[in-house]
């Protein structure tokens, strides 16, 4: 089967893989979903069952993403029919790989209409004077199809010069500038967060959980989110393996890139929430926080025209390092089949 496959890249040192998977496990779930849905689903009980589907189900399935990748070298669809023949199951097992495209594009499709509002948002916040209310903003910039439009397609433009110019100048140039940005942006919002911020209250509200707000409901929503956060089922992780040095070890290796994947979610929250408490606002009003009652802060605030727009640059970084992911495995397949080319 190899024989007739183009062969890709590998990415040069350990650290790149981490780079790439860590790039592509950060982005909209960490910063923009995880505060909402541990606001909406009660804090801190949230916290916790998220962290242990990451530690017991997570990490597992990482691992065997990352090591069917690298042992066959090719893309999700490829990666599967050969784990299947070598163990004498039905090739049909691909189909597995063809999910997992399929869902990445589906994502796709509502992602960069998200990380279109995010670019769209730096400007917005730059330039919000307060007059007009966040939550009108939203209504209608939301509203706007011409809007979205345009922005889902600023964004779909940038995925795709990253991903068109291959592995290694493309997706290792672009994550080796655009994750040490996005630690740099994540602290320093912390550390403005601590200063100006109600963060005692936000360390309670994320750390003390109220199991009596737990149902199966919860369960499945953290367990979602722990699946989505880490790029788990969708063959982004099993391509960027098949990249991977031989001689690297995929049990630390994951481990590390989980690590830093939650400590992102945790550190979102920490930059989110004690700014919404010192303003008043309620931590549960949806997929909307970050556009609606952080951008109210973020109006009242001091500082509010600077902290905005880097916040959405920081949101809309660590999107296009999880965009470039969710297309790289129907990248790779097209172009290791002769249907595109590009550079390795
Ligand atoms: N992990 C990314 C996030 O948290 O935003 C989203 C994602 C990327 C999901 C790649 C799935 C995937 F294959």
């Amino acid at each position: 089967m190899q024989k007739t496959l183009k062969s890709h890249g590998t990415w040069i040192g350990k650290w790149t893989f981490v780079l790439a998977a860590t790039g592509s496990a950060v982005g909209l779930g960490n910063i923009w979903g995880f505060p909402y849905k541990a606001g909406s689903e009660g804090g801190g009980a949230f916290v916790l069952l998220y962290l242990l589907c990451i530690l017991l189900i997570g990490l597992p399935v990482m691992v065997s993403e990352i090591l069917i990748g690298r042992r066959s070298g090719t893309s999700p669809i490829n990666s599967m029919k050969k784990a299947a023949i070598d163990s004498n199951r039905s090739s049909s097992w691909q189909l597995v790989g063809w999910t997992g495209i399929i869902a990445g594009v589906l994502i796709l499709s509502f992602y960069s209409v998200i990380a279109g509002l995010c670019l769209n948002y730096i400007f917005l916040s730059a330039a919000s004077s307060g007059v007009v209310d966040a939550q009108t903003q939203f209504e209608t910039v939301t509203q706007s199809w011409e809007g979205l439009l345009l922005w889902h397609s600023i964004f779909m433009i940038l995925t795709l010069l990253v991903v068109s110019a291959g592995i290694k100048s493309g997706i290792e140039r672009m994550v080796k500038i655009l994750m040490p940005m996005l630690g740099f942006l994540l602290v320093f919002m912390v550390v403005y967060a601590i200063l100006n911020g109600a963060f005692d209250k936000a360390l309670s509200f994320l750390f003390s959980p109220d199991f009596s707000k737990v149902n199966s409901g919860t369960f499945l929503s953290a367990l979602g989110q722990a699946f989505f956060s880490l790029s788990l089922g969708m063959g982004s992780i099993m391509a960027y393996g098949a990249y991977m040095p031989k001689e690297q070890k995929i049990m630390p290796t994951s481990f590390t890139v989980a690590s830093l994947d939650t400590l992102v979610a945790i550190f979102a929250g920490l930059a989110i929430f004690p700014i919404i408490f010192a303003f008043g606002l309620e931590p549960n009003s949806g997929p909307g926080l970050v556009f609606e009652s952080l951008q109210t802060a973020f109006n009242q605030m001091s500082y509010g025209k600077v902290g905005g727009p880097l916040f959405f640059i920081l949101l809309s970084v660590a999107a296009l390092s999880s965009s470039i992911s969710l297309l790289e495995p129907g990248v790779a397949f097209l172009s290791e089949v002769g249907f595109l080319s590009r550079k390795s």
